[in-house]
């Protein structure tokens, strides 16, 4: 939750301003407060009486407006806010904060300020890609500046590729990863998620159907009770939610390394679909099909089990969460599994093909700790996500 953070909302000129209103919206439901400033060009998109209504606060737009500079000079709105936001940031404005320009309300504010700034850019793919903006871009990330997006997808234009804004829930979400001050406030947790890939030659590897998804929507429910979330991801489909630390890997060697190196955490939750194994002998040239019909024979070995390992640790963290996805006696696997593998919880469910699990966007499932088995009706992957960071902040109270 945002509660009594300040927000300072820079609303750019571009077709996502829109965007901006649901952005406050969400602000304000988290308990933080917006003071919105509108650019010239941002007033040919959302009017400042419609900012005003949804923040329930006055609305900025002139630098030389003297009512505002008697009653709160733009030296301390700059000032006066826990987070700058600058929703949708154009390639305009944001040139203009790399090049340290202010001719107007909005980027003399961005000028005087001292507080953390955070960006979301919002314009068509070319002037994403162009280079004059990925150095003004570079320029603003050597700034200390942070940024939410662009995402990739269908634009207003009618192109296609990377310069959408993010979505307001996402911006909102780093927003709560910079100011959050929840349940999980100053905790430190690691979570694995994806499948992992093993190389069979340079082309070719062992692979499962895990999507991510579950492990994106938990790091996604972490993050909104404030913790800080090593996110430790395979090749995953679903993408890294906002506000986490993200370590992408290949093969579980690598997600044990990665793990390690982000050691200590106040928990691990391992959502991973780590391969069980990975094939020795991994060709370096591609392996040509035997000219007599013979399949090439792989020999595999077993992969460390990056929870087991962790589990056992003596400096490992006070929780340790494990998943199991199982396809049959689900609850005595998962049982077994939990005193094999030496997790403090294990977290289970049935990805037999007809539940739909694997790959989707629901789940169901048991959560086994000391006390037994807690059986959680089937619901969205994010549902089960923000029950189950809940449970998590009560155990790390
Ligand atoms: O694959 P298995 O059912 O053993 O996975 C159970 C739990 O162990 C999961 O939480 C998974 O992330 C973890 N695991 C792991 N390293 C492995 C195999 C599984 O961390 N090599």
């Amino acid at each position: 939750m945002l509660n009594g953070k300040r927000i300072l909302l820079v609303i750019g000129g571009g077709i996502a301003a829109f965007k901006s209103l649901e952005l406050i919206r969400l602000i304000r439901k988290s308990g933080g407060s917006v003071t919105p400033v509108l650019t010239r060009a941002a007033q040919e998109f959302v009017t400042p009486l419609s900012a005003s209504a949804l923040a329930a606060d006055k609305v900025y737009t002139d630098l030389f407006d003297l009512t505002d500079e008697a009653e709160m000079g733009h030296i301390e709105l700059s000032r006066s806010a826990d987070l700058v936001v600058v929703c949708p940031a154009t390639a305009d404005f944001i040139a203009k904060m790399a090049g340290g320009h202010a001719d107007d309300l909005a980027s003399t504010l961005l000028m005087a300020t001292d507080t953390p700034v955070m960006i979301a850019p919002a314009m068509n793919v070319r002037m994403w890609l162009h280079p004059a903006n990925q150095r003004n871009i570079a320029t603003l990330k050597a700034d200390g500046i942070a940024r939410t997006g662009p995402d990739e997808g269908d634009m207003a234009c009618g192109e296609f590729g990377p310069g959408r804004l993010a979505e307001p829930q996402d911006i909102l979400d780093a927003i709560l990863a910079r100011l959050a001050n929840g349940p999980l406030s100053g905790k430190h947790i690691i979570l694995t998620s994806g499948p992992t890939h093993e190389p069979i030659d340079p082309v070719r590897y062992i692979a499962n159907r895990s999507s991510g998804a579950q492990g994106a929507a938990l790091a996604s429910a972490l993050v909104r009770l404030g913790a800080r979330v090593s996110f430790i991801t395979g090749p995953a489909t679903v993408p890294p939610p906002p506000g986490v630390a993200v370590t992408r890997v290949e093969t579980a060697d690598q997600m044990l390394n990665a793990v390690q190196a982000v050691l200590p955490a106040d928990a691990a939750i391992f959502a991973a679909a780590v391969a069980d194994w990975h094939v020795t002998d991994a060709s370096t040239g591609k392996i040509k099909k035997d000219k007599t019909g013979k399949p090439p024979a792989l020999k595999l070995a077993e992969n460390p089990d990056i929870l087991a390992t962790v589990a056992k640790m003596k400096n490992r963290p006070g929780l340790v969460i494990g998943f199991a996805a199982e396809t049959d006696d689900v609850l005595a696997n998962a049982t077994a599994k939990r005193k094999r593998k030496g997790c403090d919880w294990i977290v289970a469910n049935d990805v037999s093909p007809e539940t739909g699990i694997m790959g989707g966007d629901e789940n169901a499932v048991t959560v086994i700790d000391d006390n037994g088995a807690e059986t959680w009706p089937r619901a969205a992957k994010h549902d089960v996500a923000r029950r189950l960071a809940g449970r998590i902040a009560e155990a790390l109270k």
